[in-house]
C-alpha cells in the first residue's frame, strides 16, 4: 500500500510530487523516490521518509515539467535504497512506479534471466518493468502495447505508471485492484492513489477502474481495456476542501481527527436522523430494504478498527431486527470457502474503501449472488464502486493511520440502519425507537464531554506509559471497544496489549495479572455492570492496575479503581460511540509520551491495498 504521485503539464513537476508524496506518507513510509526528464531520465531515491529523500535533492537541477513519484510500504525487498521505487529498465529509458503486489513475479524472472536480464532490487515491480521492457524491445509496437500485454500474463495487484525517455510528452498508467485517481486540469494531468495530492489544484478526477490502461500526455486522457478498446472517461467532482486533509494546528492529525468527532458524528447523523420528525433516511440502504427486510442473516466483513464496528453493530443488529449475524475478518472470509447463499446481505465496512482483503472478500460474495452494501469512508473508493448500495460515513478525510473518527462515524451509520430496519420490522416499539434516536442524536454532544476529560486523560497516561503490557476488558456493547482500546495502543505506543470479555479473564488471561499489568476496563453503567464490577474485584485481587471508564455520577467503582475517566451516560446500545473516545486518548498521549511518530507508526500504513 504504497503511494504514487505522478504529473504531466507545464508545471515544475518535482514539487508538485514532492508535496503529494508528503500528502501520501500515510500509505506507506519505508522509501521514497521520484523519477524525472531532464536532459534524459533522471531517478532519485532514498530508504526512510520522503523528508530524507528532499534533503539529498537540495542543489540539484530538478527541472522537468514530467515526473513520476512514489513512497513505499515494502512487501517484496526489504526497505533500502536499492528496493526503493522508482525501478529503472535495463536500457535506462523507462522507469516504473508501482502499488501492489505481483504474484506471479518470480516466474517471470525465471524468464527473463534466461534471457539474459540481470536485476538491481528484490522487487516484484522491477521483475514487471524489466517483462514490459522485453515485450516493448522485441516488438514494433508502442509502450501502451506492450504494457497491455505484459499485463496479460500479470497475476496480482497493481497501479503502474511509466515515463519513457524516447516520449516526453506521455505518461503510461495501468489499475487493477490498488487504487489510482487522475486530475483533469488545463493543459496538465495528476495521478495519485487517492484525491489528496489533487485537491489543492483540481476537483475533476476521474476513478479508474480494474483492467483500465491511461495514456496521459498534457492536454489528452486516453482511457483504454487490455483489449485496447477505448473507454470514456467518467469525470466526478470532488467534494472536499484542503483544510480537511491539514492539521489544522494540532500537532498531530489523530489528535486533529479525535477532536472533530463531534463535528464529524454530527455530519454523519444530518440530514439522515430527524429525531423532532423520528424519522431515518438513509437512500444508499432504502433500495435494498426489501432484502434487508427477509434476510435469514447478516454477515458484516472488514477489518482491524472497522472489524471492531462490525462487532458492535452485532450486538445493535441482533438486538433491534432478531436477524443473525456473522462479523468476519475480511482475510479469512475470502479463502474459507463461505456458505454464500443468494440474497444474503453483507456489510463491508471499511475507512479507506481500499483494503484488498475486503474488496476481494466482497467481490466474491457478489458472484455467489449477495447483496453488498458498504458502510465506507472514502468517496468513490473500490468498495463502494463494487458494493451494490450502502453508506458513506462523512468522516472526512482521515489520515492519521490509526483510525478513530472513521470508527465512531461507522457506529453512527451501523446504528442507524439496524434501528431503521428494527423499526421497519416492527421488532422495536415507538418508544424505544424514538427513545434510541434521541440518544444517537444527543451523541455529538456527549463526545464533546468527554474530550473535556482530555488532561485527566493524559495524566493516566504518563502513568501507565511505560508498561510492557495491558489488558482491556468489557462486556456486551463494550467487550469490541475494548478491544478497539487494545489495537489503538498497540498500534501507536508499540505496547503489547489485549482486548477480551471481562468475563473471560477467569479461563486464562488472568494468570498475567500483577502489581504491574495495567487493566482498562470500559465499565459503563449498562445491564453488565454489576458482572463487571466482580470482574474488577478478581483483577484488584490479584493486584492488577484498575483503571475505569465509568458514566457521570456513577461511584460503585470508585473503591475499586486505580485511576478513573468519567464519561457522560448513554443507553448501553449508543454507548460505545462514547466510550471509545478514552480509549483514543490514552494510546495517543502515551505514543506520545513514548516520543513516537503518533501519525505514522512503525511498520502500519492508512490503506492496506495488497493481501
Ligand atoms: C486501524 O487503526 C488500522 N488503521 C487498521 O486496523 C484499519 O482499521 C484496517 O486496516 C481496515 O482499514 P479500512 O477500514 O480502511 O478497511
Amino acid at each position: 500500500m504504497c503511494g504514487i504521485v505522478a504529473y504531466i503539464g507545464h508545471r515544475e513537476a518535482y514539487p508538485i510530487i514532492l508535496k503529494g508524496l508528503k500528502r501520501l506518507e500515510y500509505r506507506g513510509y519505508d522509501s521514497a523516490g521520484v523519477a524525472l526528464l531532464n536532459n534524459g531520465m533522471k531517478v532519485y531515491k532514498k530508504q526512510g521518509k520522503v523528508a530524507d529523500l528532499e534533503e539529498t535533492l537540495i542543489g540539484k537541477d530538478l527541472h522537468s515539467n514530467i515526473g513520476i513519484g512514489h513512497t513505499r510500504w515494502a512487501t517484496h525487498g526489504e526497505p533500502c535504497d536499492r528496493n526503493a521505487h522508482p525501478h529503472t529498465s535495463k536500457n535506462g529509458k523507462l522507469s516504473m512506479i508501482h502499488n501492489g503486489i505481483i504474484e506471479n513475479y518470480a516466474q517471470i524472472k525465471g524468464e527473463l534471466i534466461k534471457k539474459g536480464y540481470t536485476f538491481q532490487s528484490d522487487t516484484d515491480t522491477e521483475v514487471l518493468l524489466k517483462f514490459i521492457e522485453d515485450i516493448y524491445v522485441n516488438n514494433e509496437g508502442s509502450l501502451e502495447e506492450a504494457v497491455r500485454i505484459a499485463l496479460k500474463r500479470v497475476v496480482g495487484a497493481y497501479v503502474i505508471v511509466l515515463l519513457d525517455e524516447d516520449n516526453p510528452d506521455t505518461l503510461i498508467a495501468a489499475r487493477k485492484g490498488s487504487p489510482l485517481v487522475i486530475g483533469i486540469g488545463k493543459g496538465e494531468h495528476f495521478l495519485a492513489s487517492d484525491a489528496s495530492p489533487i485537491i489543492e489544484y483540481t476537483k475533476e478526477v476521474v476513478y479508474v477502474n480494474d483492467y483500465e490502461v491511461a495514456i496521459i500526455r498534457p492536454d489528452e486522457l486516453i482511457l483504454k481495456n487490455l483489449g485496447n478498446e477505448k473507454i470514456t472517461p467518467f469525470i466526478t467532482k470532488l467534494d472536499m476542501e484542503l483544510a480537511a486533509i491539514e492539521k489544522g494546528g494540532y500537532d498531530h492529525f489523530m489528535l486533529k481527527e479525535i477532536f472533530e468527532q463531534p463535528h464529524t458524528i454530527f455530519d454523519c447523523l444530518r440530514g439522515r436522523l430527524d429525531a423532532s420528525a423520528g424519522t431515518i433516511t438513509m437512500s444508499g440502504i432504502q433500495q435494498y430494504a426489501e432484502q434487508l427486510m427477509t434476510a435469514n442473516r447478516i454477515i458484516m466483513i472488514a477489518c482491524g478498527t472497522s472489524w471492531h464496528a462490525g462487532l458492535v453493530a452485532e450486538y445493535i443488529f441482533e438486538e433491534l431486527t432478531r436477524i443473525p449475524v456473522e462479523v468476519e475478518y475480511a482475510s479469512e472470509f475470502r479463502y474459507r470457502n463461505p456458505v454464500i447463499n443468494k440474497g444474503d446481505v453483507i456489510i463491508a465496512i471499511s475507512q479507506s474503501g481500499e483494503t484488498a482483503d475486503t474488496l476481494v472478500a466482497i467481490e466474491s460474495a457478489k458472484e455467489k449472488g449477495a447483496i453488498i452494501l458498504g458502510v465506507v469512508n472514502v468517496v468513490g473508493s473500490s468498495i463502494a464502486r463494487t458494493s451494490h448500495g450502502g453508506a458513506y460515513t462523512h468522516a472526512g478525510p482521515e489520515i492519521g493511520v490509526a483510525s478513530t473518527k472513521a470508527f465512531t462515524a461507522q457506529l453512527a451509520v451501523l446504528t442507524m440502519m439496524a434501528l431503521k430496519l428494527g423499526y421497519m420490522k416492527g421488532c422495536i416499539s415507538e418508544k424505544r425507537y424514538m427513545h434510541l434516536l434521541n440518544e444517537l442524536n444527543d451523541v455529538p454532544e456527549k463526545v464533546a464531554t468527554a474530550l473535556l476529560q482530555k488532561d485527566a486523560i493524559h495524566e493516566i497516561a504518563l502513568k501507565y506509559k511505560d508498561a510492557s503490557d495491558a489488558l482491556y476488558l468489557g462486556r456486551g456493547y463494550n467487550f469490541p471497544v475494548a478491544l478497539e482500546g487494545a489495537l489503538k495502543l498497540k498500534e501507536i505506543s508499540y505496547i503489547h496489549a489485549e482486548g477480551y470479555p471481562a468475563a473471560e479473564m477467569k479461563h486464562g488471561p488472568i494468570a498475567l495479572v500483577d502489581d504491574k499489568l495495567p487493566v482498562f476496563f470500559v465499565a459503563t453503567k449498562d445491564s453488565f455492570h454489576e458482572k463487571v464490577l466482580s470482574n474488577m474485584q478478581e483483577i484488584k485481587a490479584r493486584k492488577g492496575k484498575v483503571i475505569a471508564v465509568v458514566s457521570e455520577g456513577d461511584d460503585a467503582a470508585n473503591a475499586l479503581v486505580d485511576d478513573l475517566i468519567v464519561v457522560p451516560y448513554a443507553d448501553e446500545l449508543i454507548a460505545p460511540i462514547i466510550n471509545v473516545i478514552p480509549m483514543q486518548l490514552l494510546a495517543y498521549y502515551i505514543g506520545v509520551a513514548k516520543g513516537l511518530d503518533v501519525d505514522k507508526p512503525r511498520n502500519l500504513a492508512k490503506s492496506v491495498t495488497v493481501e
